[in-house]
């Protein structure tokens, strides 16, 4: 018998019912540690592919793999209880057709244990979001600032400082939540377009340099936490671990040249012998 409280994770239906109501609360997250931390604070936790960038260094997500987006996922999954966990599909792992998109989304599932995925696109993906939801795959939209197009697009730009790019963008935000999506991200979006598509769409928004008006906020939780030493304009950052990190290990590297560490407490004594 368990003898802990058995504690129930949210759902993708009631992320979707979360529509207009308290602000949805969501952080990327790619280990087991951070979950447990993150896990009593936020609604969604995801596995984003940024973590190419984040953990790995890469100059963008294009080289993110299947097999490290699973897993991470599993990490995260080791440590989340109660929120809902969203796994993204990495680019080239679903864009071929809604078939090869299912098999991949069934393998994140199958082999993490997360509730739903995220991929990227509007319009262009609609048909793929209406295929998987419509055979048990929830789906989280992306949409605006799309980096899997990052060659296409030439640069994280901003997206819709024009009105005239405004109808393709309303369009895909449209069409994702026709298609069945459960949620959608809307990302580095000039802020009066993220909040009129936010009042127009029946599904909740999630917002990365959106609008306070959106139905929810995320952000990548290292650079929250001050540790990407060149964040985007749109973040805040709760905490400055970068600096904090650096003045520790000097201490420490210190300590180790001058004999400081380890001290007494330390170290292993010996065991007693009885007289
Ligand atoms: O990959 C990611 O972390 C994301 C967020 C930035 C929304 O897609």
């Amino acid at each position: 018998m368990s003898t802990s409280p058995s504690i129930r994770r949210i759902t993708a239906p009631e992320i979707r019912a979360r529509k207009g109501g308290t602000p949805i609360v969501c952080l990327t997250c790619y280990h087991a540690h951070t979950a447990r931390i993150l896990d009593e604070h936020v609604d969604v936790m995801l596995v984003g592919d940024t973590l190419g960038m984040v953990i790995h260094g890469m100059e963008t997500t294009l080289g993110v793999t299947l097999d490290m987006m699973i897993l991470h996922g599993q990490a995260v999954m080791r440590g989340a209880r109660r929120a809902l966990v969203i796994v993204d599909l990495p680019f080239s792992s679903y864009e071929e057709s809604p078939e090869i998109a299912f098999r991949t989304a069934a393998r994140v599932m199958r082999e993490t244990g997360c509730s739903a995925v995220k991929l990227e696109g509007g319009t262009r993906q609609a048909h793929t979001i209406k295929y998987l939801t419509s055979r048990g795959i929830p789906v989280m939209a992306h949409i605006g600032l799309t980096p899997q197009m990052i060659q296409m697009i030439g640069g994280f730009k901003t997206q819709g400082q024009t009105e005239a790019e405004w109808p393709a963008l309303e369009q895909d935000a449209h069409a994702v939540a026709e298609a069945g999506a459960f949620a959608v991200v809307l990302e580095a979006m000039a802020e009066p377009l993220a909040a009129k598509i936010t009042r127009a769409i029946p599904i909740p928004t999630i917002g990365i340099g959106g609008s306070p008006d959106c139905d929810g906020q995320i952000l990548v939780m290292e650079d929250m936490l001050g540790l990407n030493p060149h964040p985007p304009r749109f973040v805040r950052e709760y905490a400055r671990l970068g600096p904090e990190i650096d003045a520790a290990v000097r201490t420490y590297a210190a300590d180790v040249r001058g004999r400081r560490f380890p001290s007494k407490e330390n170290v292993y004594p010996m065991k007693k012998h009885a007289q």
